[in-house]
């Protein structure tokens, strides 16, 4: 039994679900509200036979509990695998590669961690470090936040922190792999921070990854960060997120500033759901940890930078909050990609020439107004577009609603979408009917650009599938060949990801859309998954000339539609079974005969490659 399994068969989804949502018993199943979109009425099921879930709602997810654990807590398969192996007291046995990174992983936040306390101490206890404090102390930060911050000062020597470092045991080879020396062409090595106050930078478990370091008199760079490596990756840390995760989770909220400084002000007075970006723009990555504690982002962006309406719009995160990202539903992101969306990005402005460490300094109720002041991004960047433009004319109206046009496309919500649709057309008065048609003339070309067009959308018949607590072999074999067949390519339109009923054969069958290379889809594989894929990629087939292949291959196609209409077929029978609701028991019925319709093309399609196959063989023997 693999891990996979066996974690399946030690945690009951009843009881995984019921920790976070209340279930009530719906004869042999359990029903609820939706904890992933809201609703008045219970569309989200539980079926313990089956191992399952389904939302048959708006949402219309479902999946075993790797599925649910990923949607619910934003997580990638490998990590909800983690999470649920611990719970299920599941040991993960890794490969001597895995420990080898492991190791090393472990050796550099090591490193890190005694680089914060050689830093700190060189702060608090040397003369040196004295007009360091000062010039602290100047700037209105307390001692408690020296402290909690473990803010540092690197000596001005070349190669202090090396020989300390080499002292505690660390190799100069690791030391240079942490981004803390630099390698000398002549060999040897020099302390990457001289003379610079220091900012250690932890992840979100608190674990020391890197450092941010702001120089003290007028040199250049005023700050200097460690570089990227195989433990900081500055594009998706957040700064003070160890300590603001609880305080974010309890706001509701996650303020996002520009500067270390900013963050540990609002932390020192009181706003401990502020985080800090690292001198990049927010990104994907940088969102989706935020979403794993809160649905609502502020942005505390001074007055300059709110009023950067191209550089808002075009940024990664605006067309997160537009929708973009949510568009190729089954890319190998999946289910966290909707999440993103499912939350509110807002901007808050600071007043003209502040930032927001001053700001707070000043006052924390105008900071606090401020922040309570802030505005859907989308509602922001059409304030400031229709600024830029005179309203009036013309060619103003013509440029704004070229301007506004390809983002409210993105949004995918249609209520959402209407109502920026309604709101432009009031701003540039001409009537929504014909606004909306210059709007979504777009939509067709922007929805072939992704590769599953529409799917997703409220008329799409398909929909993601209940996984069965034992493995099911003929989505293994169905993958299988997919892996292995040279040409397979294009059978990303014939097969869907929710046709793998369990999570690690879908996620695996997502990754490949993106990346059919057998060698290079293993490594984008988290991998808790590599045994299965290896498992998957020696699986032999009874065939051996190329049209047997690709005979088979289809043969399997279909049987694995079938199987999940089938599927789909037995749910909508539990689902009719618990409507008090006539009008949602029409529609179930209607869908059920469009399903009826479906499983009958497929009988007769199955039927003539039966035929088909039979004549094959008679002439072959012929
Ligand atoms: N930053 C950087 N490299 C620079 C300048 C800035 O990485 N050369 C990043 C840092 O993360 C910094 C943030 O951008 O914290 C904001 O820059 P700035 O406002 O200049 O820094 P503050 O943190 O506000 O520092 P201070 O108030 O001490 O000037
Ligand atoms: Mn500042």
């Amino acid at each position: 039994m693999s891990v996979i399994e066996e974690i399946k068969q030690k945690i009951d989804i009843v009881d995984l679900v019921s920790e976070h949502v209340s279930l009530h018993k719906a004869g042999h199943n359990f029903k609820a509200i939706c904890p992933f979109h809201s609703e008045k009425d219970p569309s989200f099921f539980v079926f313990p036979d089956r191992q399952s879930w389904k939302c048959f709602g708006s949402c219309s997810t479902g999946g075993d509990i790797f599925a649910f654990v990923m949607k619910k807590e934003s997580m990638e398969f490998g990590d909800a695998l983690r999470l649920l192996a611990e719970r299920a007291g599941v040991t993960l046995l890794s490969s001597p590669r895995i420990e080898a990174e492991r190791e090393e992983f472990s050796r550099l936040r090591q490193i890190n961690l005694a680089a914060s306390q050689f830093y700190h101490n060189f702060l608090i206890n040397t003369r040196e470090g004295k007009p360091i404090i000062q010039y602290l102390t100047g700037r209105g930060v307390n001692q408690a936040c020296i402290e909690s911050f473990q803010l540092g000062f690197s000596p001005g020597e070349w190669e202090s922190l090396l020989t300390y470092l080499k002292e505690r045991g660390f190799t100069e080879k690791e030391i240079i792999m942490s981004g803390l020396a630099i390698q000398r062409d002549t060999g040897g090595a020099y302390d990457r921070f001289r003379s610079r106050l220091m900012f250690p930078i932890r992840d979100s478990r608190g674990n020391t990854v890197g450092f941010g370091g702001r120089a003290t008199d007028d040199s250049m760079p005023k700050y200097m960060n460690s570089p990227q490596t195989p433990i900081f990756d500055k594009s998706g840390i957040l700064y003070g997120l160890d300590r603001a995760a609880p305080a974010i989770r309890k706001a509701g909220q996650a303020i996002l500033v520009e500067g270390y400084m900013d963050a540990i002000m609002a932390h020192q007075y009181g706003s401990e759901n502020v985080v800090a970006t690292m001198g990049t723009s927010l990104s994907e990555k940088h969102v989706l940890s935020l979403k794993k504690l809160t649905g609502t982002i502020v942005l505390a962006l001074d007055a300059d930078a709110a009023g950067e309406a191209a550089v808002l719009r075009d940024s990664e995160v605006a067309k997160g909050a537009f929708g973009e990202t949510l568009a190729p539903v089954a890319t190998w992101r999946g289910v966290i990609q909707e999440n993103v969306l499912a939350g509110e990005i807002k901007v808050a402005i600071l007043p003209p020439g502040k930032d927001p460490d001053e700001l707070i300094r000043q006052s924390t109720e105008d900071w606090k107004r401020v922040i309570n002041e802030a505005r859907p991004l989308v509602d922001h960047i059409f304030d400031v577009v229709c600024k830029r433009h005179d309203i009036s004319s013309a060619t103003g109206k013509s440029r704004i609603v070229e301007e506004l046009k390809e983002p409210i496309n993105q949004i995918k919500d249609p209520v959402k979408k209407l109502h920026y649709i309604q709101k432009l057309a009031g701003l540039v008065r001409v009537e929504v009917n014909s606004l909306a048609a210059i709007i979504n003339k777009k939509e067709a070309a922007f929805m072939k650009t992704t590769r599953f067009g529409k799917a997703g959308t409220s008329r799409e018949l398909i929909k993601p599938l209940p996984r069965l607590k034992i493995s099911k072999p003929i989505e293994e074999f169905c993958l299988a060949m997919v892996i292995q067949l040279p040409g397979s390519a294009d059978l990303g339109e014939e097969i869907k990801a929710e046709y793998f009923e369990n999570s690690e054969n879908r996620v695996i069958f997502e990754n490949w859309l993106d990346e059919p290379d057998t060698e290079k889809l293993k490594k984008r594989l988290d991998v808790s998954l590599h045994d299965h894929f290896e498992y998957l990629s020696k699986i032999k087939f009874p065939f051996t000339d190329e049209p047997g292949k690709q005979k088979a291959l289809k043969d399997c196609i279909l049987r694995l539609r079938e199987n999940y209409f089938k599927d789909l077929k037995y749910r909508e029978g539990i689902l009719l079974s618990n409507l008090n609701n006539k009008d949602d028991a029409t529609k179930v019925l209607a869908d059920g005969i469009a399903l009826n319709v479906k499983l009958k093309e497929l009988f007769t399609e199955k039927k003539a490659t039966t035929r088909h196959q039979r004549g094959t063989i008679e002439n072959g023997k012929g």
